[in-house]
Formats: structure tokens, C-alpha cells, sequence
């Protein structure tokens, strides 16, 4: 038996932890939702155990507050948090640091994307550091990214994506810096690649097509047996594997839903 909190549980990703971890009744499983009122498929499974908390990771009042709500449930405990909301600017995706058309857009971008990917995700993990060391398993995971590693930009010369992988290699950083801190308390931290997962809500335009195959055609360079993303049923089933057997030896650790550095 076991407790979770999980960020931007919605849709995608994190709705699927939800799901998975809360087909134990056992489990304790906190959603954490920007808003409730995006919440039908959470609501949609009808399990008791799992407990539906508005946090948007920007507000830390709204983190506060869902902290408290996981508190006053578990009795000041929490086991695993998984920080999986993240942020994708998704119409500039397709440009290069020196290609935008203003400095303004580029800032924008960059502070974007930081202060979800990165801020957000600090902010979380402080405001539930106090339970996680009350808790049993002492795992905090970082949803990252492939794309946030430095041998696959360089080796795959993936120039796009920019402000969004500049993020995600900052958590990866952040990730290293608790594990040091938090290595003697037995803590694991774990930064974590879903692999390229289809959580699209709509069907791609043309424009993001084009760029989405840029994209795998530069990874089917290294990968030529890499057919198209997978579901998140399956990168979640692969992710908790990896989750349940890392231990303290682990800690600081960014490595893909395969546990290594193959990202796809
Ligand atoms: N899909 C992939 O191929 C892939 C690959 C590598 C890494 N990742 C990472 O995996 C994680 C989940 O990805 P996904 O594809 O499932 O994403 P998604 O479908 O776009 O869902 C993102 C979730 O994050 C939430 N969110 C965004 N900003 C937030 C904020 N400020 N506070 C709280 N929640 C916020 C969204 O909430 P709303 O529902 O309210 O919008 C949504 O629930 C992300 O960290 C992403 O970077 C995904």
C-alpha cells in the first residue's frame, strides 16, 4: 500500500499513472489538475481511491494546498511524487535559438518553458519534501525528456525544440542537485524519459506533421527500427518498472522509460 501525488494528471501522461497506480486499491492516488473542471476522465474512473487536488505547479498557494489536502489524508505522509505536468510551446517548436522573428518571442519562450519545466517542478518537490520524508519509499520522479540530453542533441543534431529541451536539461540538473542533497536520508531522484509517447488530443495540422517527421526521420538515422510513438499505457507500464526497481544507488539519475539512455 502506497501513496502517490501525481502533476498534471488530466490527460496524457499523468492520467495514465493515475490510472495504472489506482487499479490497486491498496494505493493512495492524489491528481493533482490545474483545474477540476478538466477533470472528467479522472472523475470518469469512479475510484474511490483516488483523490482529484486542484494545483496549478506555477501557484505555490495552490501547491500549499494540495500538500495540506495529502496531509490530512494520509496523516502527513506521502510515498512517491511524480512531477509530470510540463509545457510545450507547440506552434514555435519548429525554430532554432536564431530563428525567431523577435527577441521578445524568444524570451518569452525560454521563460516559458522554465517556469513550468523547471521553477513549477522545484517549487513541487520543496512544498512536499516535508511528506515525502515521512513516506515509505522516499521517490520523487521527474518527468524529462530525450530531448534535454546532450548526446542526443549533438549526435542527432536536433537544433529545434529549443527552449523546451533547454528546460528539461535545467530539471535534469535540478533532479542531480536534490539526489546529492537528499542521498544520506535515503532518497531516490529520478529525472525520467516517457519516450516519444502519443498523447495528442487532435489530429497533428500539416505544419506539425512536417516537423514531427523531420524529427523521427533524424532519430530513425540511430534508431531504424524506431516505428512512431508509443501509447502512454505502455510508456507508463515501462516507466514503473524502471521507477520500482531503482533504489538510492540510483539517485540523480536521468535515464529513459528503459531505464538506460535509449530514448526511443
Ligand atoms: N508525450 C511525449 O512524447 C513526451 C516526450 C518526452 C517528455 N514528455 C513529458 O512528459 C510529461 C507529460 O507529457 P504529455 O505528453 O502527457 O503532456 P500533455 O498531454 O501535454 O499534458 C500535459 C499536462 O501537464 C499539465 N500542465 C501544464 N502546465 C501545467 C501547470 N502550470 N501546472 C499544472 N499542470 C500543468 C496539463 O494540464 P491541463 O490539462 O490543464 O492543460 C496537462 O495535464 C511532460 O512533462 C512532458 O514534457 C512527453
Amino acid at each position: 500500500m502506497s501513496s502517490y501525488a501525481i502533476t498534471g494528471a488530466a490527460r496524457g501522461i499523468g492520467f495514465e499513472f493515475v490510472n495504472q497506480l489506482s487499479t490497486d486499491p491498496e494505493n493512495t492516488v492524489f491528481a493533482l489538475v490545474r483545474s477540476k473542471t478538466t477533470a472528467d476522465r479522472l472523475v470518469a474512473l469512479g475510484r474511490p481511491n483516488v483523490h482529484i487536488l486542484e494545483a496549478d505547479i506555477t501557484n505555490t498557494n495552490g501547491l500549499k494546498y494540495a500538500a495540506a489536502e495529502v496531509a490530512r489524508i494520509t496523516g502527513s505522509s506521502l510515498d512517491y511524487l511524480i512531477n509530470n505536468a510540463g509545457f510545450v510551446e507547440s506552434e514555435r517548436d519548429g525554430l532554432t535559438l536564431e530563428s525567431y522573428s523577435s527577441e521578445e518571442l524568444l524570451t518569452k519562450d525560454l521563460l516559458d518553458s522554465f517556469k513550468v519545466n523547471v521553477v513549477g517542478v522545484i517549487h513541487t518537490i520543496n512544498i512536499f519534501l516535508p511528506l515525502l520524508k515521512n513516506g515509505k519509499a522516499k521517490k520523487v520522479v521527474t518527468i524529462s525528456s530525450g530531448v534535454g540530453d546532450l548526446d542526443l542533441t549533438i549526435g542527432f543534431e536536433i537544433a529545434t525544440f529549443a527552449p523546451y529541451s533547454i528546460s528539461k536539461a535545467a530539471v535534469n540538473m535540478a533532479n542531480a542537485k536534490y539526489a546529492a542533497q537528499y542521498k544520506s536520508e535515503g532518497f531516490v531522484f529520478l529525472a525520467i524519459s516517457p519516450g516519444v509517447v502519443d498523447t495528442s488530443t487532435r489530429p497533428p495540422t500539416a505544419d506539425e506533421l512536417e516537423r514531427f517527421n523531420v524529427m523521427i526521420g533524424k532519430l530513425r538515422k540511430v534508431y531504424p527500427d524506431f516505428t512512431g510513438p508509443i501509447t502512454p499505457e505502455t510508456s507508463v507500464r515501462m516507466q514503473l518498472e524502471v521507477i520500482n526497481r531503482t533504489t538510492v544507488d540510483d539517485t540523480g539519475a536521468f535515464i529513459s522509460h528503459k531505464g538506460n539512455k535509449e530514448w526511443l
